[in-house]
């Protein structure tokens, strides 16, 4: 494994029905939920690309980019684990020297949702996951739908600039009781933990209905009895477009929760089938 991208020597060309390349994005402070994504990658690609960055274009002024969890050494060690060829993880002053200019529009998708509560959020991501692309150039680039609208917004992104890549989507990773694997849950502690499994319970309790109306509410009933969690939003969206769906919807949506739990902010979210 090596430390820096363009050292490696691609060539040996695809494993039969695979792609040459694939990226994985992080932020690094790897857990289980990262692990499953190279190892996804590593299905569809011989060669895999994972880049760490704390990228502060996706942080607004008040959230947490000084105090995100920052575990370089063991980071690489997982990395090598998982038989990563590349691990890509630039400053912050190389990816935006101070004379930089343009950025990807998130457009109006990225103003719904988590977009309505991290203003300018969506845009950062999708502006450091181009710079990402054009960088390391994959055929192929991995990501979680634990984050299902930065999911949605990059495959918006990919057809919308027809950039060269194939977008693989991810299972969400769980703790034993429900709780989705994420860097920000090390800040929690255990009272606040056993508040956190409100949201998962939350998706649960609204995946046993089919009717919107039903869905919304049995998942609302449990997040509101846990009063020490601070509800940002519960919706039920399209799972292209994140519109808010309708009581006729058939077909896929999405039941999508972020709250906070002191002073800890957590996303989760599940699939579900409706008709
Ligand atoms: P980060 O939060 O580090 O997540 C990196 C990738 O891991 C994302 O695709 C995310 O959806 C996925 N992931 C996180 N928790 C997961 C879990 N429990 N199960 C499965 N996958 C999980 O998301 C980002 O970084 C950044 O926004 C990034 C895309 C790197 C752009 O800066």
């Amino acid at each position: 494994m090596i430390k820096a991208r363009a050292t490696l020597g691609i060539g040996a060309g695809a494993p039969s029905g695979g792609s040459a390349l694939a990226l994985v994005p992080t932020m690094g402070a790897l857990h289980e939920g990262h692990r499953s994504l190279i190892r996804l990658a590593r299905e569809r690609a011989a060669h895999v690309v994972v880049s760490i960055f704390v990228n502060p274009l996706q942080f607004g002024p008040t959230e947490d980019y000084s105090r995100y969890p920052r575990t370089f050494d063991a980071d690489l060690e997982v990395c090598q684990a998982e038989g990563v060829d590349v691990v890509f993880a630039p400053s912050a002053e190389d990816m935006y020297p101070p004379d930089r200019q343009v950025g990807v529009s998130a457009g109006e998708m990225g103003s719904v949702v988590e977009g309505e509560f991290r203003p300018g959020h969506l845009d950062g991501v999708l502006t450091v996951v181009l710079k990402l692309f054009n960088l390391v150039q994959p055929d192929v680039a991995v990501f979680g739908q634990k984050d299902a609208q930065q999911l949605a917004m990059i495959r918006r992104m990919v057809a919308d600039l027809n950039l060269p890549v194939s977008i693989v989507g991810a299972p969400t990773v769980r703790e034993p009781d429900g709780l989705a694997l994420s860097s920000r849950n090390r800040y929690l502690s255990p009272d606040d933990r056993a508040v956190a499994l409100a949201l998962s319970r939350a998706l649960t309790a609204g995946s046993a209905l089919r009717a919107p109306a039903e869905i919304r509410r049995a998942a609302l009933a449990v997040l509101e009895a846990e009063p020490s969690l601070a509800l940002d939003y519960l919706v039920l969206v399209d799972p292209a477009t994140f519109a808010e769906v309708g009581d006729d919807h058939a077909g896929e949506a999405i039941l999508a929760v972020a709250a906070r739990v002191g002073a800890t902010r957590l996303i989760d979210n599940v699939t579900l089938s409706l008709h």
